[in-house]
């Protein structure tokens, strides 16, 4: 088994899609849009040493620039730190295509990478999902990097406003070298999705949750593909993306100012409070936050240590966290152990 990793390289972003974490009131303003992941933080966080592994306890297969509050071509460093990963890994990023200028694509394209570029509607005036991004746009600068060498995918999240365009969309991805991808989209309040379109019997679906597996493994501890770990752009290996709006509000004074105490309030809702009776105190008994963090120690410390190694022991307790994101009682739970 292969670990992935998503790396997020900073916590700018140019779009207020509702359903991002950016957009829901867990994440404040003083927390966003002030730092940017250097080349040197890239290589301290993952030292070419740690991406060289190909057997032994941490191989690293794919690293994926993405993340719960990034849009990762804002940064300024983004075509260097590539270059650096792909020369030991495999390289996705996961962007909404409408930053930049189509030489800045076309230069990005020119490193091989794979990039998804998340399309809203190609209707004017009616992307209302992806708010404020320029579908023209992200089709130009897809085209530039496909052109240049990139491998495009051209991901379609179908809400009700733009589920008429299943087949056009398809038609000027590959037109433009694109693979057409469709991405089950997450229902939001405000932008409907049809339920009755499900897909279930598409190959290129990308879905969130296999609800088809008889068993839903954990995302850190053995996927039904390989371990997927995440790291903030603060250097912080947080177990899955389920948790990233939780850790953010339990550890709020640390994204803004870095002290380490527990955030007191509970206003966060349900799932946050059991979050905070059941994860926290595993993070609080073993060092607290900076024991997760790599600017503090490095990865094979971090996820050979006190804390993942408690979560795993955690889940033979009945109230958790992660029973409730993860065995809903359809599910059976299983995990392998690092
Ligand atoms: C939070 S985004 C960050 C990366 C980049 N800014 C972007 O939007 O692609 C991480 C991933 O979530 C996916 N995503 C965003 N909104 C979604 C939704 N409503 N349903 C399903 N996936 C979504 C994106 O396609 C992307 O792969
Ligand atoms: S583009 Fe990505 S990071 Fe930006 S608001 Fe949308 S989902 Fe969030
Ligand atoms: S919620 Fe818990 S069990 Fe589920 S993927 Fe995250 S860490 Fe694993």
């Amino acid at each position: 088994m292969k670990f992935n990793v998503r790396l997020e390289i900073g916590n700018y972003c140019n779009l207020k899609c509702p359903l991002c974490i950016r957009e829901r009131g867990f994440v404040t303003k003083d927390m966003l849009n002030n730092l940017h992941l250097s080349l040197d933080d890239v290589k301290k966080f993952l030292p070419r040493r740690v991406l060289s592994f190909k057997s032994g306890k941490f191989p690293i297969k794919t690293v994926i620039l993405s993340g719960a509050v990034a849009e990762p071509t804002l940064n300024p460093e983004c075509i260097e730190i590539v270059e650096y990963l792909s020369r030991y890994v495999f390289v996705v990023i996961d962007s909404n295509g409408s930053t930049r200028n189509v030489d800045w694509w076309s230069k990005l394209g020119q490193t091989g990478v794979e990039c998804g570029f998340g399309v809203d509607s190609i209707k004017p005036n009616n992307n209302k999902y992806r708010i404020n991004s320029n579908t023209d746009k992200v089709i130009e600068n897809m085209k530039a990097f496909a052109a240049s060498g990139g491998k495009a995918k051209w991901k379609y999240l179908p809400y009700k406003h733009n589920e008429d365009e299943q087949e056009e969309q398809q038609r000027i991805a590959e037109s433009i070298g694109a693979e057409f991808v469709i991405i089950q989209p997450r229902p939001a309040k405000n932008v409907p999705v049809d339920a009755s379109k499900q897909f279930p019997e598409e190959k290129n679906v990308v879905h969130y949750v296999d609800n088809n597996s008889p068993h839903y493994y954990c995302k850190l501890f053995g996927t039904v593909g390989d371990y997927l770990i995440e790291i903030s752009p603060e250097g912080i290996v947080y177990p899955c993306c389920m948790t990233a709006e939780n850790i953010y509000c339990a550890y709020k004074d640390y994204f803004i100012s870095g002290n380490t105490r527990v955030n007191p309030s509970e206003e966060y809702g349900k799932a946050y409070k059991v979050f905070k009776e059941t994860i926290v105190p595993l993070i609080e008994d073993n060092g607290g936050i900076t024991s997760l963090s790599l600017h503090h120690h490095r990865i094979e410390e971090i996820l050979g240590g006190g804390f993942y190694q408690a979560l795993v022991k955690s889940w033979e307790n009945k109230y958790h966290y992660c029973k409730n994101n993860c065995v809903n009682g359809k599910y059976e739970f299983k995990a392998d152990t690092l």
